[in-house]
């Protein structure tokens, strides 16, 4: 009896989509339009740590991000605590100094206090690992005993993308046919060692928080994009299928492929917005060159230097890389 306290930490990383997840069929339980593929990286770099206490003293739940407390009462947060809570078991610990019964659970308030050792809501799908990092923990913490197919479909519920995150390698979530959500979860495709020679490399332009959230984003693009039922009925299933093909036998060549024409469309089906994620333009004509368009000079001059610190010019006359304006490469 008297005071006490319990407590779980876990890590897990984020995860980037070779097969995009955009677009919901059911906003509340997170049901998306189609199957998505991802890879989760190595849990060194980009992860979240999350560590969930557990103490009859506490009075509510809570939460802290990065340090500063964040409100629990989003619906996303509601959806884990629940799910977990209703899935917990007895436990006692090594030596047998705290019980806690099934029931108990419910009135047992918990503390929770999570870290990104990268930049929050920044496009890095940092709900992806957190999410998926306090469903899992706050699972150990309430001993409970799901398979990670079922762990993953909880996850979902807090941020879709936090359902592949839950396996490492590389994770297909199938979207699921049921309107309860209980077959939408992640399988795991291949493990973390199938693929070892695979590199991903993350250029941060900016770790500004976004300002449109992948919600807004895609139900956005579910009301006005007339590319997006297409992509979601028609291209992604077999563009899945080819993925699932390519990743099973090393094949960068498709991989890259189908990896890189997944990213083009599904930011073609945010074309009727505005290009809210970027902040400079592209555009590839029929050749392996790339035209970068800034919005403004000094955005301009910060990217020319860091592509001439990357790509250093074989010649000195840097005017010729330039069209118009050369009085910017004096800035
Ligand atoms: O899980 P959310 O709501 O953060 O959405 C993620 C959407 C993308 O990252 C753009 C695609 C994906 O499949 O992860």
């Amino acid at each position: 009896e008297g005071q006490w306290i319990l407590m779980a930490t876990g890590r897990s990383p984020t995860n980037i989509a070779v097969i995009k997840y955009w677009g919901k069929r059911d906003e509340a339980l997170i049901l998306p339009v189609n199957d998505s593929i991802s890879v989760t990286l190595d849990p060194d770099h980009l992860s979240a740590t999350t560590t969930v206490a557990v103490s009859p003293s506490f009075p509510s739940d809570r939460m802290w991000l990065n340090g500063k407390e964040i409100s629990l009462s989003g619906g996303r947060f509601q959806s884990c605590l629940r799910e977990i809570r209703k899935r917990a078991c007895d436990f006692e610990d090594e030596k047998k100094e705290i019980r806690i019964k099934k029931e108990d659970w419910e009135n047992l308030h918990v503390h929770i206090a999570s870290y990104n050792n990268f930049p929050t809501a920044a496009g890095l799908a940092s709900s992806a690992a957190g999410f998926a990092c306090l469903v899992f923990t706050l699972g150990k913490l309430m001993n409970v005993k799901e398979d990670y197919g079922q762990l993953s479909s909880i996850a979902r519920q807090g941020s879709g993308s936090a359902c592949r995150s839950i396996y490492g390698g590389f994770v297909k979530w199938c979207m699921g046919k049921k309107d309860d959500g209980s077959d939408s979860m992640a399988v795991q495709l291949a493990d973390e060692a199938h693929w070892n020679d695979l590199v991903i490399i993350i250029a941060v332009v900016s770790s500004k928080q976004k300002e449109t959230s992948s919600t807004s984003g895609m139900q956005n693009s579910v009301e006005t994009s007339p590319l997006l039922q297409y992509r979601a009925q028609t291209v992604v299933p077999s563009r899945v299928m080819k993925m699932e093909e390519a990743i099973k036998n090393r094949d960068f060549a498709s991989f890259a492929k189908l990896t890189c024409a997944d990213s083009n469309q599904f930011h073609a089906t945010s074309n009727s917005v505005e290009y809210f994620y970027w902040q400079v333009a592209y555009t590839f004509d029929a050749g392996p060159n790339a035209v970068l368009i800034s919005p403004n000079r000094k955005t301009a001059t910060l990217l020319l230097k860091k592509l001439l610190y990357c790509f250093p010019p074989q010649d000195k006359d840097l005017s010729s890389y330039l069209v118009g304006d050369k009085s910017i490469l004096s800035d």
